[in-house]
């Protein structure tokens, strides 16, 4: 059976960097869950994937029209929908802007659970270190190790900023305070929940966050 490290964390807490290298270390996949929020997000405003209007008048996407793949190799990642590679694409700020209304959709939301699992299950890998905002919680409760990497908001805006041109990042931190808030109704993803271990690496570099996800999964 593929074994689980499910990692939760808000925007800017480097949880992407961090699982993806934890992933190398261990020879496992590595799944970066937003990708598929964000790739749905610019299908949409692309007009690849139509929507419908919910019962309660909120706009839900067609999801059967969305075609999407994803690499699981740490070291050689990319994201798909349909046959155009949107790797880079789905990380403008345009997409920022507008994903988290998309992933306020309960139907997105379950859906995205399953697509997930799936990927995970079907992965043929050892393991695959799962990384997102309610992995812990929703999409893999089970999971072999659960831990929730935060950093105090402060350093998570200027590690946001340090990724970015200077131009893009005087937006960055009302963009990523206003998705915290925005991601918040949906996920709780700064208290961890039972069983799930916190790892706070407002003081820790790089390097030494690996080594603190290390320790939890190996302990
Ligand atoms: O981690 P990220 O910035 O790439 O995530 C993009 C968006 O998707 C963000 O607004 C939160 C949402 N998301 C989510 O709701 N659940 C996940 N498991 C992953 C991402």
């Amino acid at each position: 059976m593929v074994q689980i490290i499910a990692i939760d964390g808000p925007a800017g807490s480097g949880k992407s960097s961090v699982s993806k290298q934890v992933a190398r270390e261990l020879g496992f996949g590595y799944l970066d869950t937003g990708a598929a929020y964000r790739a749905l997000a610019l299908a949409v405003s692309e007009g690849w994937v139509g929507s419908h209007e919910s019962g309660t008048g909120q706009n839900v996407p067609n999801l059967d029209e969305f075609e999407y793949s994803i690499s699981l190799n740490p070291s050689d990642f990319w994201v798909k929908v349909g046959d155009i590679d949107v790797t880079e694409t789905i990380r403008e700020p345009r997409i920022a802007e507008t994903v988290s209304s998309v992933a306020g959709v309960p139907a997105v939301r379950a859906f995205m659970r399953e697509l997930t699992r799936s990927l995970v299950l079907h992965s043929n890998l050892p393991g695959v270190v799962v990384e997102g905002r309610d992995i812990t919680t929703v999409v893999a409760p089970d999971a072999q190790k659960r831990i929730l990497l935060t950093a105090s908001e402060e350093v998570r805006l200027v590690r946001r900023s340090a990724e970015l041109s200077p131009e893009v990042a005087k937006n960055v931190e009302s963009q990523v305070s206003s998705r915290d808030a925005q991601d918040s109704k949906v996920a709780d993803f700064m208290t961890p929940a039972e069983g799930v271990t916190l790892v706070d690496s407002t003081n820790l570099n790089f390097e030494q966050t690996v080594a603190a996800v290390l320790e939890v999964i190996r302990a």
